[in-house]
C-alpha cells in the first residue's frame, strides 16, 4: 500500500519505517527540515533500539521517503496518518491546533483531485474523544467526499516501540464503514500473525479506548507509590508487596513498580486529558486527580531522605546524578522525574554533576548550563557527596561499588528506582535510601546491618 505518515517523530517515524518493513512505500512528511535532512542521509533523530537497522535497510529499497512537502505526500499515498503532536492545551486539555490545521490543508488538496479515488486520513495521534468526527465535518465542510476518517491509536513504548510496533498486543480500529475495516485490517494482518487481535469498534470507543489505557496504567504506578509511601512509614517493604500482589493472576506483574512517579510525553498529558474531557461533561473523574496529584509529589519523598540524611540542607553540595531520561532506553525527556528532583537539588542551592546513556542532548536542550555532564557514570561521582539515582538503566544497575564508594565523598545513595537489594548496599558499607523500602545503613564493625525506617 502506498501510505502518507504525516509527523516523523517517536511515533510518526517509528510507524512509517515499520510499515515500509513490511514492503509497503512510505512518505514521510515533517514541518522540521533538519530531522527531515538528518533523515535522508539515513541517521536518527531519536534514540530509539533497533529503529536504525530498519531504517537504513528501507531507504536502500526507496521503500521510506522523508519530505518536508506535505503535497508530495499526498500526492503519492492513499492512506494518511496523523503522528502529530497533541500537547496539553492551558487547562489540561489535549491541544488539537497542529491536528486539525494538518487536517484543513489535507482537505483543501483533496477536494481538488479525484474525487471517485477513495482516500482513508487515520489519525494516530492520541485525540480526545469526538475528534474523528470533527476531522471528518472538516473533510465534508471542504468537498472531500472521498475520505473517510479513522481512528487507530497507538500503543508503543519508547525504548520498545519497534518490537511493539512489530508485535502489537492488539490493534484498536475505530472505522465506520466495512470496506474501510477491511483496508486497515490488510494494512495491520502482517504485524498479528501470531494471533493477536485486531478490534474494530466505534470511532469514539478508539478513542476513549487510549486514554482508558495510559489513566489505567498510570493509576497502577501512583497506586503502587502511595502503598510504598505507606510502607515507609509502617516498616513494611514495598518490593515484597509487589511480588505479593503481582503474582495474583487478577493483577498482574506489570506496571507495579514504585519510584520517583511517571513521566513522558503520554502519561501525564494524556491523564490530564481525560480528566479535562470529563470535567467538560460534568463529571468528577476523583481518581485521576489523584493519580495526578499522587505523581506531582513523589519525587519529593526522595528529596525527603536527601534533605533529612544533609540535616535540612543541601546547599553548597553537590549531587551526583544518574538517569534524566523519563524511563530507561530512550532520550526522551518529557516530564522526566529527574528533571524535577534536579530542579529541586538546584533550588537548594546545590550543584548537579549528570549522566546519561542517551538523555545528555536532549537534557542539555532543557537544563542547559545549570548543571554539569559527565563523560559517564563515574565521571558524574567525582567529588559529589551523594549519589540521586533517578532512571534505572541497565547499566546503573550492576556498577562497580568499590569505585562508587571511592569517588563518592560521602557514601550515600538515593535510589529513585529501587535497583539494588538493601542489604547488600548496608553490607558494601553504604547508606542507602530507595522507595518504600527499609532504610540501608553502613554496617559497624563489619557486621552487614539494614533496618526499618520509621518515616
Ligand atoms: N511517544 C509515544 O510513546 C507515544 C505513544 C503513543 C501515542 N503517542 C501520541 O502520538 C502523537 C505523536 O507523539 P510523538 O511522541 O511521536 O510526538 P513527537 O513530538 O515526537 O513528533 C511529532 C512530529 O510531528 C512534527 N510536526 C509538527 N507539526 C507538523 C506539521 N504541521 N506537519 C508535519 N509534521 C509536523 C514534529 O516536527 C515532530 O517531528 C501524540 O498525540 C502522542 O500523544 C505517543
Amino acid at each position: 500500500m502506498k501510505i502518507g505518515m504525516i509527523g516523523t517523530g517517536y511515533v510518526g517515524l517509528v510507524t512509517g519505517t515499520c510499515f515500509a518493513e513490511m514492503g509497503n512505500e512510505v512518505f514521510c512528511v515533517d514541518v522540521d527540515e533538519d530531522k527531515v535532512a538528518m533523515l535522508r542521509q539515513g541517521r536518527l533523530p531519536i534514540y530509539e533500539p533497533d529503529l536504525k537497522v530498519l531504517l537504513h535497510r528501507n531507504l536502500r529499497a526507496g521503500r521510506l521517503q522523508f519530505t518536508t512537502s506535505l503535497q508530495k505526500a499526498l500526492d503519492k499515498g492513499e492512506i494518511y496518518f496523523l503522528a502529530l503532536p497533541t500537547p496539553p492545551g492551558a487547562e489540561g486539555e489535549a491541544d488539537l491546533s497542529i491536528v486539525l490545521q494538518v487536517v484543513r490543508q489535507i482537505a483543501e488538496h483533496l477536494a481538488q483531485q479525484d474525487l471517485s479515488k477513495k482516500k482513508i486520513v487515520v489519525n494516530k495521534s492520541t485525540v480526545p474523544v469526538g475528534t474523528e468526527e470533527k476531522v471528518a465535518r472538516i473533510m465534508e465542510m471542504a468537498g472531500a467526499s472521498q475520505v473517510e476518517v479513522v481512528c487507530n491509536p497507538e500503543f508503543l513504548r519508547e525504548g520498545a516501540a519497534v518490537d511493539d510496533f512489530m508485535k502489537p498486543s492488539r490493534i484498536i480500529l475505530g472505522v465506520r464503514s466495512a470496506q474501510t475495516a477491511s483496508v486497515m485490517r490488510r494494512l495491520y494482518e502482517p504485524f498479528v500473525r501470531q494471533g493477536n487481535p485486531i478490534y474494530v469498534m466505534d470511532p469514539r470507543s478508539a478513542e476513549m479506548t487510549k486514554y482508558a489505557a495510559n489513566a489505567f496504567l498510570a493509576t497502577r504506578i501512583s497506586f503502587m507509590n502511595e502503598i510504598a509511601n505507606l510502607c515507609d512509614r509502617v516498616g513494611a517493604d514495598v518490593d515484597h508487596i509487589r511480588k505479593g500482589i503481582g503474582s495474583d493472576e487478577r493483577i498482574g506483574r506489570f506496571f507495579l513498580y514504585a519510584g520517583i512517579g511517571f513521566g513522558g510525553s503520554c502519561f501525564p498529558k494524556d491523564v490530564n486529558a481525560l480528566l479535562h474531557t470529563s470535567m467538560s461533561r460534568g463529571y468528577d473523574f476523583r481518581i485521576l486527580s489523584a493519580v495526578l496529584d499522587v505523581n506531582s509529589h513523589q519525587h519529593e519523598m526522595l528529596l525527603n531522605y536527601v534533605m533529612r540524611y544533609f540535616g535540612g540542607s543541601v546547599e553548597g553540595l553537590t549531587f551526583a546524578v544518574w538517569g534524566l531520561a523519563f524511563k530507561p532506553n530512550t532520550d526522551d525527556v518529557r516530564e522526566a522525574p529527574s528533571h524535577r528532583v534536579i530542579g529541586a537539588l538546584l533550588k537548594g542551592g546545590a550543584c548537579v554533576q549528570a549522566y546519561d546513556p542517551e538523555a545528555m542532548d536532549t537534557t542539555r536542550q532543557v537544563l542547559g548550563d545549570t548543571v554539569g555532564y559527565a563523560k559517564d557514570a563515574y565521571a558524574a561521582l567525582e567529588g559529589a557527596d551523594g549519589l540521586v539515582i533517578c532512571t534505572e538503566w541497565p547499566e546503573f544497575r550492576r556498577p562497580d561499588f568499590a569505585v562508587v564508594r571511592q569517588l563518592l565523598r560521602n557514601r550515600v545513595i538515593f535510589d529513585g528506582r529501587n535497583l539494588y537489594s538493601v542489604r547488600r548496599m548496608a553490607g558494601r558499607g553504604f547508606h542507602y535510601f530507595s522507595i518504600g523500602r527499609p532504610e540501608g545503613r553502613p554496617a559497624k564493625g563489619g557486621r552487614k546491618s539494614w533496618m526499618y525506617n520509621p518515616g
